[in-house]
């Protein structure tokens, strides 16, 4: 999603610009731009290509510009076109906006701003707002903003300046969008996200919904939009936890994240698992009140919605609560029906998603409570829950989730735990018994990994399937949103059409699909459904298609019904999703790298999706 930097102080800032935009790559983006303040006015530069192409764009001249903003941009009104890149100049070329979200009345404000004599270049909303302001601007952006924002509706974050204002940036934003001020030695940047500007300084302030922010050189002033006495926000050091990414020696982001799911798991575990005792601090709710819940609603988008999924069966099976897991764009446009004993379940690695977002205020209005499984501290969503439960996967890059998934499940694993033990659903004993399996899951994970025998075969896989047209996924019970999340994965990074079915539902329509040239992966690890599995294999194979079975270590008799085993060491059935899913993510993985694809940057997607 689109990405936002801005720098105002006594050095050169291009450079730092474009570092900062480098930074906010991995977010997902498909045009990017940047306008400085050089000494005869704003010039601004843009192209649909990548922040390495702006950079020769811009080229290596001496630019003494010492204000400047930066954006990167994923395309929502208006093609991916230069034309619609931000940032946008206003007729006269004195002022400049950029933008991340959505002015959802953008037709009126376009076709107002058009009949007053503003000449637009783009399809865009954004370059409604610069007009508007040049109408109103007088040589103070504050006031010029204050004056054009009621008109403004929808969800957004932006920032202005003006080359009459060689030192400020304005800044506001309204709903989800978030932005950062960072505080330096007499300079200050403002961001979309904190590691745009990270190496730059740890001292931050964070910008709530519906103030003007004045930012300076000398730091950042905070009004309320309406008007009234300024806002005094308090400077906060950026978790030392909060990385600055680096692939640290990995060909990739999402290998290196792939490879660093152990530490997640087990950082994740830390210290809310020990000896049969479970503590999960912060989560909000006391005691007797989690052992009352009596449904829980899980909400959430993509992978964190398969999480989910996975968690559905947990709670099911330990805590004995109903429990549901539904896809939060969907679920808040439905009229779901629930009450205040109604735990509503929220996950998103980011915590910025805007549907996501969006079911956890109307829980809350509705009376549930709502706690937030996620992996960024202070994101929105930790302010919109009762409670926030973070997995502790570390700064997640690459687009296509992996480590934050198997902390997701982990955490939810802590908390059906919990439950279950609220509620004397399962024996101390077999609170301890669980537990102590749980803290072998790093361990497991790790040995799936280092598994020359499964990298060899991942690998002959990759190379015999990555030219087919399409993959199945087949699974039951809780292996089959594993199956979901495989599917996912291939799709997102390798563009080859996947679909993902429950086993018994095979024979109702995707078995159509099945022919010689059909592979088929089949999560078939030991369980109390693995017979019923090995059945719809066969049905499969009856096809033609090719099977590739993920299965338990031990288990050799499968051998005779798959084509290809890629065995996982034994665990509890309902452990087995966290290493069940890894191999899965690694064919994906080695597909995408055969047919020679960006898997950091797979196109159209987002990582951080802040628009419904
Ligand atoms: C995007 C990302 C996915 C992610 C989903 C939900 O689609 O590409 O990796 O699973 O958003 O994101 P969240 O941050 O809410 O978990």
């Amino acid at each position: 999603m689109c990405g936002i930097i801005g720098y105002t102080g006594p050095r050169a800032c291009k450079g730092l610009l474009l570092d900062g935009l480098e930074r906010l790559e991995y977010r997902g983006y498909d045009s990017t731009g940047i306008v400085l303040l050089e000494e005869d006015g704003l010039v601004r530069d843009r192209t649909t290509g990548k922040v390495a192409e702006l950079r020769a764009l811009v080229g290596a001249n001496h630019s003494s510009a010492r204000l400047g903003m930066g954006h990167t941009r994923w395309a929502t009104h208006g093609g991916v076109e230069d034309r619609n890149a931000h940032p946008f100049l206003s007729n006269d070329g004195r002022l400049a906006v950029l933008m991340n979200g959505i002015f959802e009345n953008y037709v009126d404000l376009r076709a107002e701003v058009a009949a007053a004599g503003h000449e637009l270049s783009s399809e865009t909303d954004t370059e409604a707002l610069v007009h508007l302001l040049s109408e109103v601007y007088d040589g103070d952006l504050v006031e010029a903003v204050r004056r054009v924002y009621p008109r403004l509706e929808g969800h957004f974050a932006f920032l202005v300046m003006a080359a009459d204002e060689p030192e400020r940036i304005v800044a506001a934003r309204h709903a989800w969008p978030p932005l950062v001020v960072g505080r330096g030695d007499g300079e200050t940047f403002i961001a979309s996200f904190l590691p745009a500007f990270l190496e730059q300084t740890r001292q931050v302030q964070y910008v709530v919904e519906d103030e003007v922010v004045d930012v300076s050189p000398s730091g950042a002033r905070f009004w309320p939009m309406a008007g009234g006495p300024a806002i005094e926000r308090e400077i906060e050091e950026a978790d030392a936890s909060i990385e600055v990414a680096e692939k640290g020696g990995y060909e990739t982001f999402m290998l290196k994240e792939i490879y660093e799911q152990p530490t997640a798991i087990a950082d994740t575990i830390g210290e809310r698992y020990r000896n049969g005792a479970l503590h999960l601090d912060g989560i909000g709710l006391s005691d007797s009140e989690l052992a009352s819940v009596n449904r829980v609603l899980i909400v959430g988008c993509g992978t964190a919605l398969h999480a989910g999924l996975v968690g559905r069966y947990l709670i099911e099976e330990w805590a004995g609560i109903a429990t549901e897991a539904d896809v939060a764009s969907e679920w808040r446009y439905r009229n779901p029906v629930f009450d205040p004993s109604t735990l509503v379940l929220a996950i998103s690695q980011s915590g910025e998603t805007a549907d996501t977002l969006a079911a956890m205020q109307l829980a809350r209005e509705r009376g549930a409570k709502v706690v937030v499984i996620t992996n960024v501290m202070g994101s929105a969503a930790t302010r919109a829950a009762d409670g926030v439960l973070y997995t502790r996967a570390g700064l997640e890059i690459g687009v296509a989730s992996t480590k934050c998934f198997t902390a997701q499940v982990t955490l939810l694993t802590l908390l059906a735990l919990r439950l279950a033990q609220l509620r004397w659903r399962l024996s101390p004993e077999q609170v301890s018994a669980i537990g102590s399996e749980l803290a072998r899951l790093p361990e497991l994970a790790q040995r799936v990994l280092d598994d020359p025998a499964l990298e060899a075969k991942v690998d002959m896989i990759a190379r015999r399937f990555a030219h087919d047209r399409f993959f199945l996924f087949l699974g039951r019970h809780i292996g089959f949103p594993i199956c979901l999340e495989g599917a996912l994965k291939l799709k997102e990074i390798s563009y080859i059409p996947t679909d993902a079915y429950p086993g018994g539902e095979m024979k109702h329509g995707p078995i159509a699909l099945l022919s010689d040239d059909t592979p088929v992966v089949a999560v078939a690890t030991d369980s109390h459904v693995f017979e019923k599995m090995i059945s719809n294999i066969q049905e499969v194979r009856a096809r033609k298609a090719h099977v590739i079975a993920i299965a338990t270590e031990g288990n050799d008799a499968i051998a005779i019904h798959a084509d290809h085993v890629l065995y996982v060491p034994r665990t509890i059935e309902e452990l087995q999703p966290v290493l069940a899913v890894i191999p899965l993510q690694l064919i994906a993985y080695r597909i995408a790298r055969t047919l020679g694809l960006d898997v950091d940057r797979p196109r159209n997607l987002a990582k951080t999706v802040t628009v419904e």
